[in-house]
């Protein structure tokens, strides 16, 4: 059985020098007004520090983390988040996407993304690639990770993404190889694919045309994060439906408006020619001040 934890949501805290004109004018002025209003305070780095220690403890096969590293986009975050990646997980057994806290605002590739290329390189591209490269496919035992990026810059009060009808196609196409080669395709985006999850002005504009994709071509797997709460939206496949998964923030402690740190645990293996996938949902619980299982089951 090939082992995955799919965390989400980091939210990592951040060293902020004051804002610059420039920034004060641009969404990031925003997110920092809700940073500083208790966002913040609900993001919790020693809880982060517990999560990780938790899923070391269970020894993974591969780690994926499904975007909202940072908070502002600024240039330090993406490389202290750089930083943090690189403390727990090689590039062979982590992969990201990011999220639309990673594109808050345009920021160069240089300055952004390219300092989390070696998580979010697929195993034919090179270190060159840069925005385009998405989707990519890595594959480790007999899954293949496929990353999506929806993220984009909105205007201000938007939290939506949109993936676009290049990278729909590519992974259409990416899909059907993914089956040839007899792989169990597991497909990693920021935003929600079903509706109803988020509110619109946080949403997947393209969610339908992706649905569309799967429910041509199919797939294992498909997982995100970006919700508040533990999610499980099935989706139309070619011969039934298809799991959707989603974690909320892995720092976030409880909240009225957070159901709190969780991240699944997922083994993916072929039972008698079909795959088979089983959960173990590990959640933060304040009063034990640790992570513990709250919920196992077999998708079959
Ligand atoms: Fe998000």
């Amino acid at each position: 059985m090939f082992r995955l934890a799919h965390f989400s949501d980091p939210h990592l805290h951040f060293a902020a020098a004051p804002p610059t004109l420039a920034e004060r004018l641009s969404k990031r002025s925003l997110s920092r007004w809700s940073w500083a209003r208790g966002r913040g305070a609900l993001q919790r780095p020693e809880l982060l520090a517990a999560a990780v220690a938790d899923i070391q403890a269970h020894a993974p096969d591969h780690w994926l983390c499904s975007g909202d590293i940072t908070n502002l986009s600024l240039p330090g975050e993406f490389a202290a988040a750089g930083r943090w990646l690189a403390s727990f997980a090689s590039p062979e057994t982590l992969s990201i996407v990011p999220g639309n806290h990673d594109a808050l605002v345009p920021v160069p590739w240089a300055e952004s993304w390219a300092h989390w290329q070696p998580w979010l390189r697929g195993d034919d591209q090179t270190a060159s690639v840069s925005a385009s490269q998405f989707p990519y496919r890595r594959v480790r035992g007999e899954v293949a990770i496929i990353g999506l990026s929806s993220a984009l810059p909105t205007p201000p009060g938007f939290a939506s993404g949109r993936l676009g009808a290049v990278q729909l196609d590519a992974l259409a196409e990416l899909l059907r190889s993914s089956q040839r080669d007899g792989l169990a395709r597991v497909v990693m985006l920021h935003h929600p694919p079903a509706d109803g999850v988020v509110r619109r002005r946080k949403a997947l504009d393209d969610r339908a045309a992706l649905r569309a994709v799967i429910a041509r071509c199919g797939a294992e797997l498909l997982l995100h994060g970006h919700s508040r709460d533990a999610r499980f939206d099935p989706i139309r496949g070619p011969d039934g439906l298809v799991p959707v998964l989603g974690v909320p923030s892995i720092s976030a402690i409880p909240n009225p408006k957070d159901e709190g740190a969780r991240w699944n645990l997922i083994g993916i293996e072929r039972v008698t020619g079909r795959w088979t996938i089983e959960v173990t949902a590990r959640r933060w619980l304040p009063a034990a001040a640790a992570f513990v299982t709250a919920a196992h089951y077999r998708i079959v």
